[in-house]
């Protein structure tokens, strides 16, 4: 699938309520992409049911729509979508003859999704529906005319879009604490903490600047369940225990991964113990901290795609799980979970998946259908890994893919946030970089918080992660130094987290 360089985007969603008229003229407006690529002045708005528009599209790379609006309630075929900019071909219902790049989420009274699938820094995410008249997202480089990237704009009766809100990011003053900061706008703040270190003074200080805690390894299978039947939670309640005394949240992590698994586990050979065994886990482990766990990370990187970084074709990963119950293993946990635990959120988690790639791309098809089909969930865990061996998507592709996400109607979480140093950034753009992404998680309101996968760089995985490529480098990936001094990045995240 085409990836992101191409720079231009995919368009174009105007809606209108039932009654207008193929001949209004409708026009949006978005500006983004590469220089000189400007698109899309429609014309004929939409159809209310089953008429056709025109609509013109220019200079979109790879293709043109040559007539053919968009179709709204009834739904009629689109001719001339747009070629060759990647994407997908529609869903739910609605024909785009000779175009690949809008997702229709729905043909429901223009309730639509268009995205720029994995081609476009743009790309528009309209969300209306039966109740509205329409509205409109513009994510990623996209605006939406007059809009910011936050903004929900109108579109009605195909005219002109030219409403907007006004960002949703408030400013306060640069506060004292990380927490204190993420409270501006709403934001829970988050570590990974590691048992061992919870007597080291230096770092439970840095950890208090925290409300939301993940335990770093100590409720994964191996440590929780290393043989089958006998489970041990001291080293998890230790953590909820350093949580609770310091009115921090806890984040359960994780019930359902093919990695830090135990032999016994994955050599079970029946798809019936393997089911028996998976659903016990993950009943006994939630009843265990019931009440205690603010969200759960249910199932961890169950996605694989030919390159860590996200790109090539996504496919289920070989798993025990995956390997003896099929792709409905991911239904079944979930479900287990939800009524294990029916107070915590429920999380799918996966490393490069934060832009827009392959790989983000079919997770966000698999909530997208475990919504649609009624199976719990409530939020994406976005790992943001960012760096070798894993992705390095940009800020904007990663409001794209938030924005997306949101639009389901899901949470989304930066849960395991550290920048590899060793792929060469200095302080100051590692720490533009950490601004630019907490500010994407600030700029949508179901971007619920963000985790950091450690405090202090010295106790970094990284350190210790040969796939890291540091070769003897250090990779200097958080907020606090070797030395637990503040860095450049702690003060650019508080900067995001403030509207600053
Ligand atoms: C890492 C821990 O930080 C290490 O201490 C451990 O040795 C390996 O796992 N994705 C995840 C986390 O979901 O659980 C991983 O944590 C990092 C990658």
């Amino acid at each position: 699938m085409l990836k992101k360089s191409l720079g231009t985007f995919a368009v174009v969603a105007v809606l209108a309520p039932s009654g207008c008229s193929n001949s209004d003229t409708g026009t949006f407006s978005a500006v983004g992409g590469v220089s000189g690529s400007r698109a899309t002045a429609e014309s004929g708005g939409n159809p209310s049911a089953g008429g056709v528009g025109t609509s013109t599209v220019s200079g979109q790379i790879g293709g043109t729509a040559a007539s053919g609006g968009s179709p709204s309630v009834g739904g009629s075929t689109q001719t001339g979508s747009l070629v060759g900019v990647g994407g997908r071909p529609p869903v739910g219902g609605t024909t785009s003859g000779g175009g690949t790049t809008q997702t229709f989420a729905t043909t429901a009274n223009g309730g639509r999704l268009s995205y720029g699938g994995t081609t476009s820094t743009g790309g528009m995410v309209a969300t209306g529906g039966t109740s509205s008249t329409g509205g409109m997202v513009a994510t990623g480089g996209t605006k939406a005319a007059g809009g910011t990237s936050t903004a929900i704009g109108t579109a009605s009766g195909g005219s002109t879009t030219t409403s907007t809100t006004t960002s949703t990011v408030k400013t306060c003053a640069i506060a004292t604490t990380l927490k204190a900061a993420g409270d501006c706008n709403n934001k829970l703040i988050g570590t990974a903490l590691a048992q061992g270190q919870l007597n080291n003074g230096t770092y439970t200080t840095a950890a208090k600047e925290h409300n939301f805690v993940t335990p770093e390894n100590e409720m994964k299978w191996d440590t929780v369940e290393a043989s089958r039947g006998n489970f041990n939670y001291a080293p998890g309640n230790a953590i909820v225990n350093f949580a609770n005394q310091n009115g921090m949240k806890v984040k359960g992590h994780t019930l359902v991964w093919h990695s830090q698994l135990p032999s016994w586990v994955s050599s079970l050979s029946t798809a019936s113990d393997v089911r028996t065994v998976m659903l016990n886990h993950i009943n006994s482990v939630m009843a265990n901290f019931k009440g205690k766990i603010y969200a759960w990370d249910v199932v961890n990187e169950a996605w694989d795609t030919p390159s860590k970084k996200g790109d090539g074709t996504a496919t289920l990963r070989a798993s025990v799980f995956m390997n003896k119950l099929g792709k409905g293993f991911i239904d079944e946990a979930f479900t287990a979970a939800r009524a294990a635990d029916p107070n915590a959120l429920l999380i799918y988690n996966d490393y490069s998946t934060e832009g827009m790639n392959d790989k983000s791309n079919a997770v966000y098809e698999m909530v997208k259908s475990m919504k649609e089909r009624g199976i719990p969930i409530d939020g994406v865990g976005i790992q943001t890994h960012i760096g070798t061996p894993n992705d390095t998507p940009t800020a904007a592709e990663i409001k794209q893919n938030i924005d997306r996400i949101a639009a389901l109607g899901l949470q989304i979480m930066i849960s395991e946030m550290d920048i590899n140093g060793c792929d060469g950034y200095t302080a100051d753009s590692m720490a533009k970089l950490y601004h630019d992404i907490v500010a994407a998680c600030v700029s949508q309101p179901k971007c619920t918080a963000i985790t950091f996968w450690g405090i202090s760089d010295a106790n970094s995985w990284l350190n210790s992660f040969s796939e890291a490529g540091c070769n003897g480098k250090s990779p200097t990936p958080l907020l606090w130094d070797n030395s637990y001094k503040k860095k450049a990045t702690y003060t650019s995240v508080v900067q995001a987290l403030t509207g600053n």
